[in-house]
């Protein structure tokens, strides 16, 4: 037995080689108050979601028992279908749901991108969206982040096929914006299509908070767009989904695997959705109380003048595990951040802004960063 508590040298072996590229992570330790949140609005504690949550548990059970093209299909999921295609689109798009966000993206991007002629990724984009590009075995053309240009300049010198570009709409890691009114006009142009990951933008963008569309003053396009998300960031839920046309929502239903070889989402968690989409469009004031606090900690932290709820610090290695170090002794857990999840050298805390926030947080940010904000 070795260190790692193994007697197999295969197993001991991977573990050092994995040790040695850096690659280990450990979980924090469990319900340590995380400043990384994604329950931006709050949505996940509400008591309405709960107890709407609750009631379909009694009623329909704790799981769906099935995939939904066999016993999983319980009208929950065409009933969420519909709403978050209104909520998105105004009703221009038809929903998918999905697992989780991850699938969404994976199953958007391999079957979409398996038909298209030339493949653009932004640098920045998430996991789910590079998983989704590897399984198509093709060619990808990663642009530099945000640079549409690039993919024009591209185009023009390749001549290649219909493009499909895939973008995040707020960017994860860093909050920044996608060029999205750029690179809608390029797909327009040539007859391609456009892959918007919205999953941090739904609930927190927009003055209404239907995301990135609703932030660009840009309407849904059925021919031109894919917009993928997920029920578990703003809106508190679980589950992922996308909005697109008719035809393509019969080509993703046809084709996607992750959709097709899971179990259903179990009612609970539709009904959860359901409960935060009716709190998001009745009580619409809560994505706006979200961008001025978020507007005023951008300020503070990072002096940028932004609406976008993630605060992204960077600094060198040394002062970043200080600033973390710091915060865990006040009570919350903030881990640096370092590559795989970001490329090398660029190390960071990343911090979502959430109006769950209490005193205790703000004091926190204010004594952990406290030389920061002399410094802007
Ligand atoms: C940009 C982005 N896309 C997709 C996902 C996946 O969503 P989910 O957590 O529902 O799988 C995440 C979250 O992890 C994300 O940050």
């Amino acid at each position: 037995m070795n260190e790692s508590g193994t007697r197999s040298p295969f197993l001991a072996f991977f573990l050092n080689s994995i040790e040695e590229a850096g690659r280990v992570k450990r979980m924090p330790p469990p319900l340590l108050p995380s400043l990384s949140s994604n329950n931006y609005l709050g949505l996940a504690g509400h008591p309405k979601v709960i107890e709407a949550s609750i009631e379909a548990l009694r009623k329909s059970g704790a799981g769906s028992t099935g995939s939904r093209y066999l016993s999983g299909n319980h009208p929950l999921n065409e009933a969420l279908e519909t709403r978050i295609a209104h909520f998105k689109s105004k009703g221009a798009g038809a929903g998918l749901i999905f697992s989780s966000g991850y699938h969404a993206n994976l199953s958007a991007v391999s079957v979409f991108g398996s038909h298209a002629g030339a493949i653009y990724s932004d640098a920045e984009n998430h996991a789910s969206l590079i998983d989704g590009l590897r399984l198509l075995k093709k060619p990808i053309h990663v642009y530099p982040h945000r640079n549409w240009e690039w993919i024009r300049g591209h185009l023009r010198k390749s001549g290649r096929g219909t493009p499909m570009i895939v973008s995040e709409s707020l960017f994860s890691m860093s909050g920044d914006l996608g060029p999205i009114p750029e690179l809608l006009e390029i797909v327009r142009e040539t007859g391609g299509i456009l892959i918007i990951d919205d999953a941090h933008a739904t609930g927190t963008l927009g003055t209404t908070g239907r995301g990135g569309l609703e932030h660009f003053s840009l309407e849904f396009d059925p021919d031109h767009m894919i917009v993928t998300g997920t029920f578990s960031k703003a809106l508190g839920s679980h589950g992922g989904f996308a909005i697109l046309g008719e035809a393509g929502k019969i080509i993703l239903t046809s084709l996607a695997r992750p959709l097709i070889y899971t179990t259903a989402l179990p009612p609970a968690v539709l009904a959860a959705s359901l409960s935060s989409l009716d709190l998001l469009e009745t009580d619409s004031h809560l994505p706006k109380s979200l961008q001025t606090l978020s507007e005023k900690w951008q300020t503070k932290l990072t002096g940028h003048v932004s609406l976008s709820p993630i605060l992204n610090l960077r600094g060198d290695q040394e002062t970043l595990e200080l600033e973390s170090s710091k915060l865990m002794d006040l009570g919350f857990a903030v881990p640096v951040l370092r590559y795989p999840t970001v490329p090398f050298g660029e190390e960071r805390l990343r911090i979502s802004v959430n109006l769950t926030w209490a005193p205790m947080v703000e004091e926190a940010l204010l004594e952990t960063f406290s030389r920061r904000i002399e410094r802007l």
